[in-house]
């Protein structure tokens, strides 16, 4: 294997280069883009284009829960390809029609009829309109740390400082306070009772509260047991619907089929994208109960696209469950996530800059700072949208520069490998972040 190149100083190769030229880098300042190419992918490893292997510990963009190698999905693929690439939403094939069964089977409650889009962004688009006809009613309340999508529609319900270039968005989206114990004024049952003054005050004109149920991009906020209750209890006692956006916790990542199976909750509309395929075809998915179904008998569900509900990626997603569950991989998640917890825990006991540690199952943050008792953080919010790279960031690239991929996000290192990591792959990759977290500590304010 060559010499390891540095992330923090690279020499990009000519795809890197052409693709720096040709393609946007998302959510970037273009001149700070920086692409690394990747040239094959096996299990939870992945190898760029120089020749280094790194273990994949956030799943890619928390989305590779099956890692890179789930042979089953991607045979499903290639026989849907060869028998018939494309069919309009107006016919259907085996794969759409078992998958929203069993789609219906996975999900909490009463949860049954989906409709089918191609991202996490749509997902959210479809729950927001369809909460709107079915309501009469136009408001949707979110909360300030939260990510729900890149259009109009999903950013303007989207908290986190990346909305704010796309302002104003679109009418009647509300932002509430977030169950935050480390970085927040408000305890989060003080935050959800806000949330209860809030529809109080809007009268009846609140169609939707729309959360992630453990926060993901915004620093895996794992709320109380009791908050997603209580916050269910408040959106209908108000006539208001709960929608639970489940892109990121979906499909295993907490170490239950969903977010909100963690908390018993069942939301009436959910949204899935990510791990619905194992991020082996873009898929969104948006699934409502039986009474929301029943409204669209009699009302127009107004909404489509030419892929909804596209042959190949649905025939990858019913490969994905079915691999979810022959192979067990919910359960394991759960168990391995434990291990994995302890792990991040003994690098909190040894590291001064790590601030908080939350998580469950596979779904996991190091939340950074530079002055623990004061808790004041190395990466603000404003970093999201600012040039320039923060600490976190110098962590994540010593982490990389010792063979491990690690995304982080404003002030929280992400850890949320593939399903399938094994005990010895989260061992090596704990050893690199303890290496990086080296590089917080040294940070430290030492007044
Ligand atoms: C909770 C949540 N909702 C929606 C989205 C948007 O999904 P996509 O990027 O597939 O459009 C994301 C993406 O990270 C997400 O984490």
């Amino acid at each position: 294997m060559p010499e390891r190149e540095s992330q923090i100083e690279s020499n990009p190769n000519e795809i890197e280069r052409t693709d720096k030229e040709y393609v946007f880098g998302t959510w970037s300042y273009q001149k700070e883009v920086s692409p690394t190419q990747i040239v094959d992918a096996d299990g939870s490893r992945f190898t760029t284009a120089d020749g280094n292997e790194y273990i994949d510990c956030s799943s890619q963009l928390m989305c590779s829960n099956l890692g890179h190698s789930a042979e089953r999905v991607v045979d499903a693929i290639e026989e849907q390809v060869q028998k018939t690439a494309y069919v309009a939403p107006n016919y259907t094939t085996e794969s759409r029609a078992k998958l929203g069964k069993k789609l219906a089977e996975v999900t909490p409650g009463d949860l049954s009829k989906t409709f089918f889009s191609t991202s996490g962004t749509e997902a959210v688009e479809a729950a927001i309109k369809i909460a709107r006809f079915y309501t009469g009613k136009q408001k949707i309340i979110s909360r300030y740390r939260s990510y729900h999508g890149a259009t109009y529609g999903s950013i303007s319900v989207t908290g986190d400082p990346r909305r704010l270039a796309s302002e104003p968005g679109i009418p009647g989206t509300i932002k509430a306070p977030d169950p935050y114990a480390y970085g927040s004024t408000l305890d989060p049952m003080e935050s959800v009772e806000y949330i209860d003054e809030m529809l109080e005050l809007e009268g009846d004109t609140v169609a939707a509260i729309l959360v992630e149920p453990i926060v993901g991009s915004n620093g895996i906020l794992v709320p109380p047991n009791e908050y997603l209750p209580r916050l269910t209890e408040i959106a209908h006692d108000h006539g208001a619907l709960l929608i639970c956006d489940e892109v990121m916790t979906g499909f295993g990542r907490t170490g239950e089929w969903f977010g909100c199976d963690v908390f018993d909750v069942e939301p009436d509309i959910m949204t899935m994208a990510k791990g619905l395929t194992g991020a082996y075809q873009p898929l969104g998915a948006t699934i409502v109960n039986s009474e929301l179904a029943e409204h669209f008998e009699e009302n127009m569900f107004c909404h489509g696209h030419t892929y909804a509900g596209h042959p190949t990626a649905v025939a990858a997603s019913l490969a994905a469950i079915e691999t979810y569950q022959e192979e067990n991989l919910i359960e394991r998640a759960s168990e391995v996530g434990e291990y994995l917890g302890d792990r991040i825990d003994e690098l909190a006991e040894k590291h001064p800059s790590v601030g908080d540690t939350r998580g469950v199952g596979l779904f996991r943050g190091i939340e950074l700072t530079k002055h623990p008792e004061m808790r004041v953080p190395f990466g603000e919010r404003d970093d999201k949208i600012s040039a320039g790279t923060t600490i976190v960031d110098e962590v994540s690239a010593t982490a990389s520069d010792n063979g491990v991929y690690v995304a982080n996000m404003i002030n929280t290192l992400i850890i949320a490998p593939p399903l399938t990591i094994t005990e010895n792959e989260i061992d090596t990759a704990m050893e690199a972040i303890d290496v990086a977290l080296d590089v917080s500590d040294d940070a430290m304010s030492t007044d």
